[in-house]
C-alpha cells in the first residue's frame, strides 16, 4: 500500500516522528529562508523541500531535445520608426505570443546598467545583515514591501529552493521609506523602466490582436505592477527539489530579468525547454488573464526553475496585475467583445480579478489546492494504517460487498459515515489536476445548437464546422435543439432513478455479473479489477442490435427505457453522419462501416456520499466505443 515511488512515504515507516506542519513552521519563525539554511552549511535538505517524484521527471530527458527549440528572440529597435518596421515586429509579438507564450526582447529600452543594478541590489537585499533582513519577513497580505520563503509554504506540496521578496510598485509605489535601505533606489529605478516598457508592451498586445492600441490600457490592464526578487541560493541536493514548481503566472503578463546562471524551463508542445540567459535581453511571458480575455489567442504557458549545486541565481519578475488588495480587483474580466464571433465563441466565463487571484493563491504555484492536499494527507493516514492492520483483506471486502447486492445505495441506506476502504482511492488519483492550471477551469465546454441541421445546406455546414472544431479541440460538446423531447429525458432520468430506489428484494434479481444478459445491474462493473470501488451503482441494457425480450425488464422502466432508446438511436445515427461529414468523408461513411449497430444504455446512480474527499464517482477514463451520448440531472460532478 505504501507508494514506492514516493522517498517521502517509505521514509515515513522509518521515520514515524516526521510533522510536516510543525518542520514548516519552524523553517518559518526562523525567517532566515532557503539562505539561512545554506549559510548554516547543510549537505542534505530537509525533508519539506523533496518534490514529489513526477514532479522532477524529465529533467534530464529534455537537453537533448531542447536543443531543437529555441524561444523566439524579438529586437525592438526601431519600433518607434516607422509603421513599416513597427508592422513587423508586432508581426513577430503575434507569432511568439499564440506560438511560445514566451519570448526573449533585446532593444527593449532598459538601460543594461539598470538591469545589472536591480541584479545587484537584489543579491545586496539577501546578503545583508540577517536581523535588518528579518524585519522584512512577513505574511502580510496587505505589506507593500514584505520578504519571504515560499509564498505558498504552507499550502503546496513541497517547499521550493528559494527566497523572494515582493513589492507592489503600482497603482501606488510604496513611501521610500518602507523599502530596504540597500536596494531602495534601484527597485525605484528600475520599476519606472519596467512600468514604461510593460505599457509599450501593452500597446504591442492590442495591435497584435488586431485592436486599437490603447485597447489593453483602456481595460485598466496595466494599473498595476507587483515587483518579485528571487534568490536561488547553491542546493547541495538539486535532484529532490525545484527552484520554482511549474505553474503559470498570475495577471496578464510578466516580465523577467534574469541573472547568467540559468535553470528556467518553459513546458513547450509537451517538453521542458531550457530558457537559456541571453546578455542584455528581458523575457516577456503571457499569464493567465491575458490568455482568458483573448480568448486562449495568446497562451500562459507553465515554466518551471530548477535547483542547482551552484548559486546563488538572482531574477527579478516584473508582474502587470492589479494587487489583491486594491479597490480595482473588483473590476470583470472576460473574453474581449471584438475579438469573439461565431467561428469563435466565448471560451472563458467571466471573473474578477479578487476572484482569480484568492484561487491563486489557495491553490499555491503547482495548482494542488489546499483541500487536496489535506484530504492526501488523510490518505496517507490511511497507508500508514496499512501497516499495522494486515488482517485487511481486500478481496474477501470485495466479495461481501457484491454477494450484499445492494450496492452503495445499499450502504448508504444502512448508515454508514465513514467510507468502507475498498472504496478509497490513492491520493494520487485525486490529485491529478495538479497539472491543470486555474484559468482552464473557467473554460466552457462548447454547445451546439442543431436546430437547422436539416434545414440550408449553409446551416449544415455551419453546424458540421463546430462540430468539427469541438471534436478536435475539446472532445465533449453539449447539443441543444436535438429533438429529444424533454418529457423524454425527464421520464428517463425518472425511470432510472425508480429502478436504484425500487423494493431491494426485486433488485436483487436483477443483480449480476453475467455479461451475457441483457440487461443486468450491479456496483462497480470492474469491482474486482480496479484499484480502488467508485461510489456508484448502475444498471446496463443492451438495447440494439437486438433489445431485449421485454421480460427481462422492470415495469418501472420498462416502457421509458425502450421509448428513450429509440429517440437516441434516431440522435445517434445524426450524429454520426455529422461526424462523417466533419472528417471530409460522405455522411454515411461511419454508418457503412457498421459503427452505428450496437446501442448500450447505462443507468448511473450516485447517492450522496459521506467523505466525497477519499472516494470518486467513476474514476478518470475514456469511453471504449465510437461515442457516447450522455444524460445528466442537475447535480453536477462531470
Ligand atoms: C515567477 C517565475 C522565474 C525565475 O516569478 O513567476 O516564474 O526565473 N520566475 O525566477
Ligand atoms: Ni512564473
Amino acid at each position: 500500500m505504501v507508494v514506492t515511488s514516493n522517498g517521502e512515504e517509505v521514509q515515513a515507516q522509518v521515520n514515524p516522528k516526521y510533522d510536516r506542519k510543525s518542520e514548516l513552521k519552524d523553517f518559518d519563525d526562523s525567517k532566515t529562508g532557503v539562505k539561512g539554511l545554506v549559510d548554516a552549511g547543510v549537505s542534505k535538505i530537509p525533508r519539506i523541500f523533496i518534490c514529489e517524484k513526477n514532479q522532477l521527471d524529465n529533467i534530464s530527458t529534455t537537453s537533448s531535445v531542447a536543443s531543437q527549440f529555441s524561444v523566439p528572440i524579438l529586437d525592438f529597435e526601431g519600433l518607434d520608426g516607422g509603421a513599416a518596421q513597427r508592422g513587423k515586429i508586432i508581426e513577430k509579438v503575434r507569432d511568439a505570443c499564440e506560438k511560445w507564450g514566451f519570448f526573449q526582447v533585446v532593444n527593449h529600452g532598459i538601460p543594461g546598467n539598470v538591469m545589472g543594478d536591480m541584479i545587484d541590489g537584489v543579491r545586496r537585499f539577501y546578503e545583508q545583515d540577517t536581523e535588518v533582513k528579518k524585519g522584512f519577513y512577513s505574511r502580510d497580505a496587505t505589506r507593500k514591501f514584505k520578504y519571504n520563503s515560499n509564498f505558498d509554504l504552507y499550502e503546496a506540496p513541497a517547499a521550493n529552493w528559494r527566497d523572494t521578496f515582493a513589492c507592489v510598485m503600482a497603482p501606488q509605489s510604496p513611501d521610500p521609506q518602507e523599502l530596504p535601505a540597500v536596494c531602495r533606489d534601484i527597485l525605484i529605478e528600475y520599476s519606472k523602466h519596467v512600468m514604461r516598457l510593460g505599457l509599450k508592451l501593452f500597446e504591442l498586445f492590442s495591435e497584435a490582436l488586431g485592436l486599437n492600441p490603447n485597447h489593453l490600457k483602456d481595460m485598466d490592464c496595466g494599473e498595476g505592477l507587483l515587483v518579485l526578487g528571487h534568490y536561488y541560493p547553491a542546493c547541495p541536493e538539486p535532484d529532490l527539489t525545484l527552484g520554482t514548481s511549474n505553474h503559470a503566472d498570475s495577471g496578464f503578463f510578466t516580465i523577467l530579468l534574469q541573472d547568467q546562471m540559468g535553470g528556467l524551463q518553459i513546458l513547450h508542445e509537451n517538453q521542458w525547454v531550457d530558457v537559456p540567459p541571453l546578455p542584455g535581453a528581458l523575457l516577456v511571458n503571457i499569464a493567465d488573464l491575458l490568455q482568458l480575455i483573448t480568448n486562449d489567442k495568446f497562451k500562459s504557458v507553465n515554466h518551471r526553475v530548477l535547483a542547482k549545486n551552484v548559486g546563488p541565481r538572482i531574477s527579478v519578475a516584473s508582474f502587470f496585475r492589479t494587487h489583491n488588495h486594491e479597490g480595482v480587483t473588483m473590476r470583470v474580466y472576460g473574453p474581449i467583445k471584438e475579438l469573439l464571433s461565431e467561428e469563435n465563441p466565448p471560451v472563458y466565463k467571466e471573473i474578477t480579478v479578487k476572484e482569480y487571484l484568492t484561487q491563486y493563491y489557495k491553490q499555491g504555484l503547482d495548482g494542488t489546492s489546499k483541500k487536496r492536499h489535506n484530504s492526501s494527507q488523510k490518505s496517507n493516514g490511511i497507508e500508514e494504517e496499512a501497516q499495522f492492520k494486515p488482517e485487511y483483506d481486500r478481496k474477501s471486502e470485495l466479495k461481501a460487498f457484491d454477494d450484499s447486492q445492494t450496492g452503495i445505495k445499499g450502504l448508504v441506506h444502512a448508515g454508514v459515515t465513514k467510507i468502507p476502504r475498498i472504496f478509497i482511492h490513492e491520493k494520487s488519483q485525486l490529485s491529478d489536476t495538479s497539472t491543470t492550471s486555474f484559468v482552464a477551469s473557467l473554460r466552457n465546454v462548447p454547445i451546439i445548437d442543431i436546430e437547422g441541421i436539416h434545414g440550408s445546406s449553409a446551416q449544415r455546414i455551419e453546424i458540421i464546422k463546430k462540430v468539427k472544431d469541438a471534436c478536435e479541440k475539446w472532445v465533449f460538446f453539449q447539443v441543444v435543439n436535438h429533438g429529444i423531447p424533454t418529457c423524454i429525458m425527464d421520464d428517463m432520468i425518472d425511470g432510472v432513478q425508480r429502478f436504484h430506489e425500487q423494493d431491494t428484494e426485486v433488485k436483487k434479481g436483477f443483480y449480476s455479473r453475467d455479461k451475457m444478459r441483457k440487461f443486468l445491474c450491479n456496483s462497480n462493473c470492474d469491482l474486482y479489477e480496479s484499484l480502488a470501488a467508485n461510489w456508484r451503482d448502475s444498471f446496463y441494457c443492451n438495447t440494439a442490435p437486438q433489445p431485449p425480450d421485454p421480460q427481462e425488464l422492470l415495469d418501472e422502466c420498462r416502457d421509458i427505457l425502450a421509448e428513450y432508446s429509440k429517440h437516441i438511436m434516431r440522435l445517434g445515427l445524426l450524429v454520426f453522419e455529422l461526424l462523417s461529414e466533419a472528417l471530409g468523408l460522405n455522411p454515411d461513411h461511419l454508418k457503412d462501416m457498421g459503427c452505428a449497430e450496437g446501442l448500450y444504455v447505462i443507468g448511473h446512480y450516485y447517492p450522496a456520499c459521506p467523505e466525497p474527499d477519499l472516494t470518486l464517482g467513476t474514476s478518470n477514463h475514456a469511453d471504449n466505443c465510437f461515442f457516447t451520448i450522455l444524460l445528466q440531472d442537475q447535480m453536477g460532478g462531470l
